[in-house]
């Protein structure tokens, strides 16, 4: 039987921490201080397990795609070239701002190949010549949001819930964290299945370009799930039924990319009251979705978590 392989690349585990002056019982899980290369975040954890499965298949190029802006593809291209792998990307339009042309300058320097394909659709048929282009080459979806990238998320899960059983934070009615690929909040809902911990989570939809909706996560939930089995993990009985995720996409704006004007205000309250540095694509629309669930309608009972996944270095 195949074996799934991890390989560390940050220091588990990120820490927690009250968040004062955002109303409600709001706590922070930061992964932003994950990954010990030039980059942290949520893509770093998907990456522990993605480079050893890249390995394991005797692949040395990793092709894949995302925005102008790409946090997945300067992680993978930062820590892929640390394990032998190179990365190619072929990249789509998103609005320009300062935050996207300091992450470009990155990735120019980051040694990854770029295409810059524009379209969705050139981008999807430029996939097959840049795979077949490149040595021993391995396709991985957007944001590394396959059924083995998803598993870097439900060890966050199972980190969060060791966290709860140590006492260092109550256990929360909600995990909050912004969707982009789905992989972060897919592997959310199998790790706390997994913990059997009663905590759901929020899922804030930021990309307009991929189908995200809860029957899509679930799907890769379900994958990841029995890519675990097949491997050989002894899974106790699991409800994956979606009872434990909430989705929400009105949080997107104009798409992918495009500030809105709750994220930017929601950013600033972060900034100013938590001392949180959020990005304007991710992590602000999601805590525009968390401050709707404090003070919104239907306000969410109990602790919430916050999962900054965004990992830039100074
Ligand atoms: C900073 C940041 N936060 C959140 C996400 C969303 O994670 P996922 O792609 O797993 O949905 C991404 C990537 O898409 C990201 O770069």
């Amino acid at each position: 039987m195949d074996s799934l392989y991890w390989v560390s690349l940050g220091a588990p585990p990120t820490p927690v921490r009250r968040l004062e002056g955002l109303g409600g019982d709001v706590w922070l899980k930061d992964e932003g201080a994950y990954g010990d290369g030039g980059w942290g975040g949520n893509k770093v954890r998907k990456l522990e397990w993605l480079i050893p499965e890249a390995h394991r298949r005797q692949k040395e190029t990793i092709v894949t795609v995302g925005g102008l802006g790409t946090n997945w593809g300067l992680a993978c291209a930062l820590y892929g070239s640390e394990h032998g792998l190179e990365t190619v990307l072929a990249l789509i339009d998103q609005p320009v701002d300062g935050h996207v042309e300091a992450q470009q300058e990155r990735l120019r320097a980051s040694g990854a190949e770029i295409h810059l394909t524009g379209t969705k659709t050139r981008t999807v048929v430029s996939v097959p010549w840049l795979l077949a282009s490149h040595r021993k080459s391995w396709f991985l979806p957007a944001g590394g949001s396959s059924p083995v990238g998803a598993l870097g998320a439900v060890e966050i899960a199972l980190e969060l819930a060791a966290q709860v059983e140590a006492g260092e934070i109550p256990e929360p009615s909600y995990v909050v964290t912004a969707v982009g690929s789905g992989g972060t909040a897919a592997g959310l809902v199998l790790g706390l299945e997994l913990a059997g911990l009663g905590t759901k989570v929020l899922g804030v939809v930021v990309n307009d370009t991929l189908d995200l909706g809860s029957k899509a996560l679930l799907r890769l939930t379900r994958k990841s799930a029995r890519l675990l089995s097949d491997r050989g993990a002894d899974l106790p009985d699991l409800d994956l039924s979606g009872r434990n995720l909430v989705v929400v996409e009105d949080q997107i704006g104009d798409g992918y990319g495009h500030k809105t004007r709750a994220g930017t205000s929601a950013a600033g309250r972060a900034s100013k009251k938590a001392d949180l540095d959020l990005d304007p694509v991710y992590t602000a629309k999601a805590m525009a979705g968390l401050l709707e669930l404090v003070e919104g309608g239907g306000r969410a009972e109990g602790p919430i978590v916050f999962l900054d996944t965004n990992g830039p270095r100074p």
